[in-house]
């Protein structure tokens, strides 16, 4: 068997090779199982001993070389196809942009700023408290002290090695407003909470809205004056319905449940009273009750001087009610369709 008549054969082929399954095709040829070089091993055990190791080697060598050219008409191949993709990727940066595309804002943004502007007008001011918090200002100066099962209400992420939580309510805040200041407070708080749940009504991140006024002659009515006036204005009507039922808050005293007002018009959801009183529904929307005395004496404030009312309402919950969001999880997807389906213009 002549080796070097196999060796031209396969440069002769290889030179007119143009695409990778044609090298596929020669490969198999001269290397594959039954291959023009691989049957020359067969061939060898009719050989004597001596002629065994010097063919043996030069089939060896031919072997490699043919493996090595084929390889690197494989790499060329490769490159080629790269360099094809990327000059077919070429972003010029230079272009004008297309004037149709507008920067779009997120409903969380939209309704955050809404909420501002509703609770400025009435004369609060807004705080930020830290999303990473301890324990004392999530928890126990809240009258939830360590070992109480309130804590197992809201499950908490605990960093590791550290005696930090992330904070499970906006609460916390209005914690660090009445250590730092003195009454009256009119505050608001608006912002990430974390809780270990995550379902299609419950994101382990979601956003609360907490508002709380301290002073001499605060009462549950003002309280109910405040959320049915800023309910109006937020869902722009003026008749919304609030239903309060009893419930409990370790850090409030009365606490209660607000059920909103709702009726169904051609299958969508309306916040308001409806004509006929038959199709009144009711849903829950926030928490609140008046400050338990136990929080107002942790944060150093004279109890039988002073009183006040809280609430916390969570913020996807007013977005999805107000511009028919369905999905809670939807709004942290990051899903560019979402936005341009819900989200607003400048
Ligand atoms: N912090 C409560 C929660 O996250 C909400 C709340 C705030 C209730 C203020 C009452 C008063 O569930």
């Amino acid at each position: 068997m002549n080796l070097d008549n196999i060796a031209q054969d396969f440069n002769s082929k290889l030179v007119k090779i143009t695409n990778e399954s044609q090298l596929e095709e020669a490969r198999i040829e001269f290397l594959g199982k039954k291959g023009q070089i691989t049957v020359l091993f067969s061939q060898l055990k009719d050989l004597s001993v001596d002629e065994k190791k010097s063919f043996g080697a030069k089939i060896n060598i031919l072997r490699q070389e043919v493996t090595s050219k084929i390889t690197e008409k494989k790499e060329e191949f490769a490159d080629e196809s790269l360099n094809k993709q990327l000059i077919s990727e070429t972003l010029d940066v230079t272009a004008p942009t297309r004037p149709t595309k507008k920067a779009l804002i997120h409903p969380i943004s939209k309704v955050t700023s809404e909420i501002e502007e509703i609770f400025s007008n009435f004369g609060f001011n807004f705080a930020q408290g830290p999303e990473i918090e301890d324990d004392f200002h999530n928890f126990t100066a809240l009258n939830i002290p360590e070992d109480h099962p309130a804590r197992q209400m809201q499950d908490t992420f605990y960093l590791k090695n550290s005696k930090n939580l992330l904070r499970t309510h906006t609460s916390n805040t209005q914690i660090r407003e009445m250590l730092e200041g003195q009454p009256p407070f009119k505050s608001c708080s608006l912002g990430r909470v974390f809780r270990r749940d995550s379902d299609q009504t419950h994101t382990p991140m979601f956003h609360q809205f907490e508002g709380f006024m301290v002073d001499e002659d605060v009462t549950m009515q003002n309280l109910r004056w405040i959320l049915e006036k800023f309910l109006n204005e937020f869902f722009e009507i003026d008749n919304v319905e609030l239903r309060f039922r009893p419930s409990f808050f370790p850090f409030t005293e009365p606490s209660a449940e607000v059920d909103i007002g709702y009726y169904k018009e051609n299958g969508v959801i309306k916040i308001g009273k409806p004509k006929n009183p038959a199709d009144q529904k009711f849903m829950e929307i926030l928490g609140c009750g008046m400050i338990h005395e136990n929080v107002l004496k942790n944060c150093n404030i004279d109890s039988a001087k002073y009183q006040g009312f809280a609430f916390g309402i969570g913020v996807e919950r007013l977005a999805m009610l107000k511009y028919g969001i369905n999905d809670l999880r939807m709004f942290f997807e990051n899903d560019i369709r979402f936005l341009k389906h819900y989200g607003f213009e400048e």
